[in-house]
């Protein structure tokens, strides 16, 4: 198992471009079992996430050519419309193939995932919508199986609560529904709208993606389509933190500032100067005094619980008390005691955490617990005195694509070893 070794301390300067978004490349990847004709993705990041997917794909029967960051799938015919618990245990995303299984083919198979290192990760909500369109819903021996033969009638789906890849299954499910389906209260992130452009390019009729009421107007059939996905606001927003915590000046390149708004007001709140040079990039400068800034994790466009951990690295060298309040899943914090680990002072008392700081962090032996988790150990590595080694960091490489290169190339000292 390959580890990151991070000597910490010195100030990152320079350039790191960001990579197309991992999670609107899932559902895009998904999207192209909608359509017997090809679908061609670009500036998909080679993620292990990713190629998770793509194996998922082959074997439900879609020829995949990979290009670079171009992926090119066909599926002329569903062999078999099922995703196995060997891939859905390692990738919960794999549920995202539900909604296409049934409205292309009337039949789905998919295993349920068991637990996770965030906490709970029910598709209750993915399963409950189907059946308001129409499927007929059997679980047994680990599995779900949606049937819908005679294929998918629309309706009002009313979520209650928001989740992400519940609505794009959904709306992937409604797409080639007969008449019109309403999400309410659906997901509002970037993602969801980037996976709504892809359907439209196909030919689907989708109203009011982004908003919290999003109209699907059911198609007879759908085409191909060619799509390039939106920057990864996550993988961006951790370059610019590790550009803040230390004391750096780091221009990310490639991204969409107006994803990144929460993160940007945080990190000005907390006296970190950010710029935006143009409609791509955004500049932090760091070295003045941090200051501790309370955060809570809330839906787009408020604060990403994928950024929770990576803020908590950073709030370990803030001047004062931040409380961080995880709302949207139950056990996120698994970094915590790592960072403790390394010397921060850090109290978990249930779905908040409580960071005082500023405190030396040095370096340590730290294990990656997932994947936004790997990333907070990176962050504070960065900064720690001293030598930190991260074990298992194939969390890591699930959706960030060589950060080890990117964050060397702007001056830290991380090789990995293997
Ligand atoms: N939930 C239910 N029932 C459901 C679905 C969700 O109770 O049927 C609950 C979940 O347990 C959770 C909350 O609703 O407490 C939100 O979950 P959501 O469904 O929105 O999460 P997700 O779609 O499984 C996506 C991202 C996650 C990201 C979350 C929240 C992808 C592939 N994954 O997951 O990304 O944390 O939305 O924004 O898009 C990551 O990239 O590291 C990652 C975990």
């Amino acid at each position: 198992m390959d580890k990151f070794v991070i000597a910490g301390g010195a100030a990152l300067h320079g350039e790191i471009p960001t990579n197309g978004s991992k999670n609107a490349a899932l559902p895009a990847l998904a999207a192209a079992l909608l359509t017997a004709e090809p679908v061609v993705l670009h500036r998909i990041p080679r993620v292990r996430d990713i190629r998770t997917i793509e194996r998922l794909l082959v074997d439900i029967g879609s020829r995949t050519e990979v290009d670079g960051e171009t992926v090119r799938l066909h599926t002329p015919e569903i062999v078999c419309p099922e995703a196995p618990y060997e891939l859905v245990k390692t990738m919960r995303a794999s549920s995202l193939v539900l909604g296409p299984l049934v409205a292309r083919c009337g039949r789905a198979r998919v295993s349920l995932p068991g637990g996770c290192a965030i906490g709970a990760r029910p598709i209750n909500l993915h399963i409950f919508g189907l059946e308001q369109l129409g499927a007929r819903i059997n679980q047994a021996h680990g599995y779900i199986e949606a049937e819908a033969p005679q294929g998918l009638r629309g309706a009002v789906v009313q979520f209650d609560r928001i989740t992400v890849t519940g609505t794009e299954d959904l709306m992937m499910a409604a797409v080639l529904a007969k008449g019109e389906t309403v999400l309410r209260n659906a997901a509002r992130e970037p993602e969801v709208v980037d996976l709504a452009a892809l359907l439209t390019k196909m030919g689907a009729r989708i109203e009011g993606a982004g908003s919290s009421t999003i109209r699907i107007e059911g198609v007879e059939r759908l085409g191909g389509a060619e799509h390039t996905v939106i920057p990864d606001r996550i993988e961006a927003g951790t370059f610019l933190i590790a550009g803040a915590i230390t004391a750096g000046d780091v221009t990310v390149t490639d991204c969409l500032p107006e994803h990144l708004g929460a993160l940007v007001s945080k990190l000005q709140q907390a006296g970190v100067e950010v710029t935006q040079p143009d409609a791509a990039t955004l500049r932090v400068r760091g070295g003045g005094r941090l200051r501790s800034v309370d955060m809570t994790t809330e839906e787009y466009p408020g604060f990403a619980t994928d950024l929770q951990a990576q803020y908590m690295a950073l709030m370990t060298q803030a001047e004062g008390i931040a409380i961080i309040i995880e709302t949207i899943f139950d056990n996120r914090f698994m970094h915590a005691q790592e960072l403790a680990r390394m010397g921060a002072n850090i109290r978990v008392e249930g779905r908040q955490a409580i960071v005082a700081g500023p405190h030396v962090l040095t370096g340590a032996g730290v294990i990656a617990s997932d994947l936004r988790a790997s990333a907070s150990l990176v962050l504070g590595a960065l900064v720690a005195k001293g030598e930190t080694v991260i074990d298992r960091v194939y969390h890591i490489d699930r959706g960030y694509e060589k950060i080890e290169t990117k964050l060397a190339r702007v001056g830290a000292h991380i090789r990995r070893v293997e």
